[in-house]
């Protein structure tokens, strides 16, 4: 499958002609999603047994992962996992649990040599072998080729490492519609984790649209961004919402081949089903949204930038992280809001209008995947 976005200069295009006719990309009618889908335990775990577990997933950047050794091991889908590059340079994927009594071999990031369980101090090499047991002679017949850590589907393409936890048989030809993000030089520059007391679908949606610009973000990104003018795109189950910066009206005087759209746009990819990758003009945000409960989620943002060598390109990406974390603010207190919203009982379901196509694509698929299993 082909990626069928468009290239920059018709996104450029299609944005100045809709700040001429004061419009937007509308989509194909009002989706009304349930709000009993938001409060349902039944349905959470619907969503993580069938779209969270069975989709490969991006996990983390590859640039987590920068040398042998390097891992990051974090819940994906309520699961504990551990991404980790090995002597060969091959990222890999294991459930993050020691095969002796369960314990977790590492938490957060880091580099090491081996993973050594704080328990009993059984020891795993990098590609998950069980390399060694403490007084093995306690555990007669212990096969440990059989003991290794427990593997999970794990592959790298586009600078991002995919995990799919409970399929197999994922490749990365099932991810190729997603255009690789990260070259080479993005290195990571923070990783920040923030709960927020809402459904993630709730902390998703307010990601997929640019009709609140103006109410939510005033002071924020309002006085830099239009209110309300979008190209919305899909491809597969993901979507990529373009964001205009008013200073795009520069381009008018740029011949289109030439266009330059660093700093002119913001384009915010939602790999589905709980991925938001945001692009700004000296940093790319990976933004996880893991689902703890019906109403909590985790946000695992990670920051990244291919400019971070040089003294003003820190400066210039720490900006640009500031301006990206006011902003965000906003969007977690109003996910918050809405989340309080469900307890009022005062909707049935939410109407998502023309101008939120992106979070009707959303909904549509994952509505089909979960009546699928
Ligand atoms: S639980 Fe890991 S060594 Fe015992
Ligand atoms: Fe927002």
């Amino acid at each position: 499958m082909k990626t069928h976005l468009a290239d920059e200069p018709s996104v450029v295009d299609r944005i100045l002609k809709h700040i001429d006719a004061k419009s937007t990309d509308l989509s194909d009618g009002v989706w009304l999603e349930p709000v009993e889908h938001y409060l349902s335990r039944e349905r959470f775990s619907a969503e993580i047994n069938g779209a969270f577990r069975r989709t490969p997933t991006p996990f983390c950047p590859s640039a987590a992962l920068p040398d042998v050794g390097c891992y990051v091991a974090r819940d994906a889908a309520r699961t504990p996992i551990i991404a980790i590059r090995g002597s060969d340079g091959v990222a890999r994927a294991f459930r993050n649990a020691c095969r002796h009594r369960g314990v977790q071999l590492v938490d957060g990031a880091g580099c090491k040599k081996a993973l050594t369980c704080r328990y009993h101090g059984w020891t795993y090499g990098l590609d998950g072998h069980l390399r060694g047991v403490p007084d093995e002679y306690g555990f007669p017949g212990l096969d440990k080729a059989f003991h290794g850590l427990t593997p999970v589907t794990c592959f790298e393409q586009g600078g991002l490492v995919f995990v799919s936890q409970d399929n197999a048989a994922a490749t990365p030809a099932d991810v190729s519609d997603i255009p690789a993000l990260f070259g080479a030089d993005w290195k990571l520059y923070t990783t920040v984790e923030q709960e927020v007391a809402a459904n993630w679908k709730i902390v998703a949606e307010g990601f997929l649209e640019g009709y609140h610009i103006r109410s939510t973000h005033q002071d924020t990104f309002y006085p830099v961004q239009y209110d309300n003018i979008n190209v919305i795109e899909s491809f597969g189950r993901n979507s990529r919402i373009t964001f205009p910066y008013r200073r795009i009206e520069k381009l008018r005087k740029v011949p289109p081949a030439e266009r330059k759209t660093a700093g002119m746009l913001t384009h915010v990819y939602h790999l589905f089903p709980n991925i938001m990758i945001s692009t700004f003009s000296t940093n790319m945000l990976m933004t996880v949204l893991e689902p703890l409960a019906a109403d909590r989620t985790r946000l695992i943002t990670y920051t990244l930038s291919n400019q971070i060598e040089a003294a003003e390109g820190r400066a210039a990406v720490a900006q640009g992280r500031d301006f990206v974390t006011a902003g965000a603010a906003e969007d977690r207190e109003m996910a918050c809001a809405a989340q309080r919203g469900l307890a009022s009982r005062a909707n049935a379901h939410f109407t998502f209008g023309l101008f939120e196509g992106a979070i009707k694509h959303f909904h549509r698929n994952l509505s089909a995947v979960i009546d699928k299993t």
